[in-house]
């Protein structure tokens, strides 16, 4: 049985850590530090950072393709890290789509972008009878359709882009993963590939996690984390979403991670203006309920 805390949240990631070991040397390489994060059913959310942060591996792992050295991933109730090879088959067959950050991954050059979709519909299974009706779904709601017995070497970027999206998406997944989905576009179509996102989000309900250096994607998602060194340090979100669609000008509080450790990151900015270095206080502010963080090191 399911208990409260999954049924709200559709991934969970706890304290996972990720070591890589260099070949030569064999010394070990902490890539994850203990990454904690929660995400519900139907959201969109960015994890942003500065190449070489961890998005790639937070997000191979979130799909599948590697375990975590410590921690636990749970994503629509499956244990991801635990799963046998045939069970994330399926889980990458049913459940999770995944863009990857090099194009030529997504696309077979060959073939024409409809036939990029139908064979990832039939490596998937997808139903016979349900690819005609989803390749126009995806190809008319993407404005791509006029494209589809085009190869994908005839195309442009951001229609290539596009279709890459419409591979991901083939099999109608619960959750859509993607790694730099903009990184080789130019500025108009990042924002044109921000926008169709959003629709298939809106549209299928479809849980997107995307990971990326840009930061346009922190206004644009309801969630947005920041990583840095292999750690989760903040997160902005939407706070009056419900008044306004428009990404571009919702508003937004930034927030600091708490971790499983109880542990948060208090900004570069902040640490220098209020000149906390080694410690801090807490302080109890009883009579309003709150509390307050101050500078505790000595002079
Ligand atoms: N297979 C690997 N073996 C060793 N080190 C790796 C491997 N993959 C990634 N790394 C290292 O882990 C860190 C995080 O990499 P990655 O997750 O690709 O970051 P990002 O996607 O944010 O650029 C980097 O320092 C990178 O060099
Ligand atoms: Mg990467």
């Amino acid at each position: 049985m399911k208990n409260k805390l999954e049924e709200n949240n559709f991934i969970e990631v706890e304290r996972v850590t990720k070591n890589y070991q260099d070949p030569y040397s064999g010394v070990y390489f902490q890539a994850l530090n203990g990454v904690d994060l929660r995400i519900k059913q139907g959201t969109l959310s960015s994890i942003v950072g500065p190449s070489g942060a961890g998005k790639s591996t937070l997000l191979n792992i979130l799909g599948g393709m590697i375990k975590p050295s410590t921690g636990k991933v749970t994503i629509d109730g499956l244990p991801i890290q635990s799963l046998t090879q045939a069970d994330l088959n399926n889980y990458r067959r049913h459940i999770c789509g995944f863009l990857w950050q090099e194009s030529e991954r997504n696309l077979m050059s060959g073939l024409s972008v409809e036939q990029n979709i139908l064979y990832a519909m039939r490596i998937s299974g997808y139903p016979r009878e349900k690819r005609k009706m989803r390749i126009e779904t995806l190809l008319k709601s993407f404005g791509i359709w006029e494209r589809r017995h085009h190869k994908v070497n005839q195309i442009s970027g951001g229609e290539a882009a596009r279709a890459s999206l419409s591979v991901a998406l083939a099999n109608e997944p619960k959750l859509l993963l993607a790694d730099e989905p903009t990184g080789e576009l130019d500025s108009e179509t990042t924002l044109e590939i921000i926008d169709y996102l959003k629709k298939i989000n809106q549209e299928e309900g479809i849980t997107i996690v995307v990971v990326t250096h840009d930061k346009r994607f922190e206004n644009s998602t309801d969630r947005s984390y920041n990583i840095l060194d292999g750690t989760l340090a903040g997160m902005r979100k939407t706070i009056n979403a419900d008044e306004n669609r428009d990404w571009r000008t919702v508003k937004r509080e930034e927030v600091v991670v708490v971790n499983s450790l109880g542990q948060i990151q208090i900004p570069q900015l902040l640490r220098d203006r209020f000149n906390i270095k080694n410690f801090a206080k807490l302080i109890i502010d009883e009579e309003n309920n709150r509390m307050y963080l101050e500078s505790a090191d000595e002079e």
